[in-house]
């Protein structure tokens, strides 16, 4: 494994040890190129082509953030707000999630013959870390009682754990994006703990960019007796995600607590996170307006994650003819 962490712990560029940000204005530029990106190269983009495969590779070197996330200072938080966070039933999978995609990133990486994808995916890992060494920090900054972590196993089948990662942070982001921005309007967080949390929120979108679009690189460019077993696995993997998402994660804690994750929480706890009442349609609306908030400084040749905004839609449609169906309904029994 010491390979993989050599890939996840180290940027291509060498650039590990990033400077702090000459200044505000630095910080705030950074923060401005992470969101929007255009390639200077003119006409389309299909999949399958070098100059598609390029502007892939460029959006996401050119889109990473060298300051944040960072770790911060985590501000005191007032007992109420304290025990609200401590309470949110995500923090073990929070950081076995990271902790699994920078390992897996890391072993597709390894594979990848092409030396645009292999850069990409090896800066998501990389990412990924990232991700999990902040929210380690605060778990242990808020004494946040957490089971221990099970042994990251590098995987036996690479591309099944690579699919399993893309497809799952696909559908996990677009509903953090809206409960994201419940939390924000509710107030139920300091600022200082959003401000810290957005960023990688917006690495997230980016990541999920580029799975869309390596997918369709993969698919364009793999011989053709190969598509019909990768749908095949395509197809194994919806299954499985959806199985994983039908069951509550149990795990145990060092003093024999158990601690019960639930792996849907981007659509369920939007009460563990605002004070707001919001309607599943609503919170689906406003997942869908999210994501094309954060995707819309992206050159629009490249292509976006389809199904989890498809999932949505139909959702919200259903739930607002059943409120239309219902609302008949009782006026006629009155
Ligand atoms: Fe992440
Ligand atoms: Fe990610």
């Amino acid at each position: 494994m010491g390979s993989l962490s050599a890939i996840y712990s180290k940027l291509p560029d060498s650039m590990d040890d990033l400077p702090p940000p000459p200044s505000q204005q630095a910080v705030a530029e950074a923060d401005y190129h992470a969101r929007h990106w255009v390639s200077p190269q003119t006409g389309p983009l299909k999949p399958g082509s070098e100059a598609h495969k390029r502007a892939v590779a460029a959006m996401f070197r050119d889109t990473f953030n060298p300051y944040r996330p960072s770790v911060i200072e985590w501000p005191k938080l007032d007992p109420q707000t304290l025990h609200r966070i401590v309470s949110l039933p995500i923090w073990d999978i929070a950081v076995q999630t990271e902790g699994k995609a920078r390992l897996r990133m890391a072993a597709y990486a390894n594979l990848v013959q092409d030396p645009d994808m292999k850069d990409a995916i090896s800066r998501n890992a990389w990412e990924e870390n990232r991700h999990k060494e902040v929210l380690s920090k605060m778990v242990a900054a808020y004494d946040i009682p957490m089971a221990p972590e099970p042994p990251y196993v590098e995987p036996k089948d690479v591309e099944w754990a690579y699919l399993v990662t893309g497809f799952s942070e696909c559908v996990d982001s677009f509903f953090a994006f809206g409960m994201f921005e419940l939390a924000k309007r509710s107030g139920f967080f300091p600022p200082e703990l959003t401000d810290t949390f957005e960023p990688i929120m917006q690495e997230e979108c980016r990541h999920i960019l580029l799975f869309a679009n390596w997918l369709a690189w993969q698919r364009a460019v793999m011989p053709w007796w190969r598509r019909p077993y990768f749908e095949a696995k395509v197809w194994a993997v919806w299954a499985f995600l959806a199985y994983e998402r039908m069951s509550l994660a149990r795990t145990v804690d060092d003093k024999g607590q158990e601690h019960t994750q639930d792996n849907n929480f981007t659509v369920t706890g939007t009460k563990d996170v605002a004070n707001i009442d919001i309607s599943l349609p609503d919170f689906m609306d406003l997942c869908l307006k999210e994501d094309d908030r954060r995707f819309a400084g992206y050159d629009t040749r490249l292509l976006r994650p389809t199904t989890a905004p498809f999932l949505a839609r139909v959702i919200r449609n259903t739930g607002r003819a059943w409120e239309f169906a219902s609302g008949i309904i009782k006026a006629n029994r009155k």
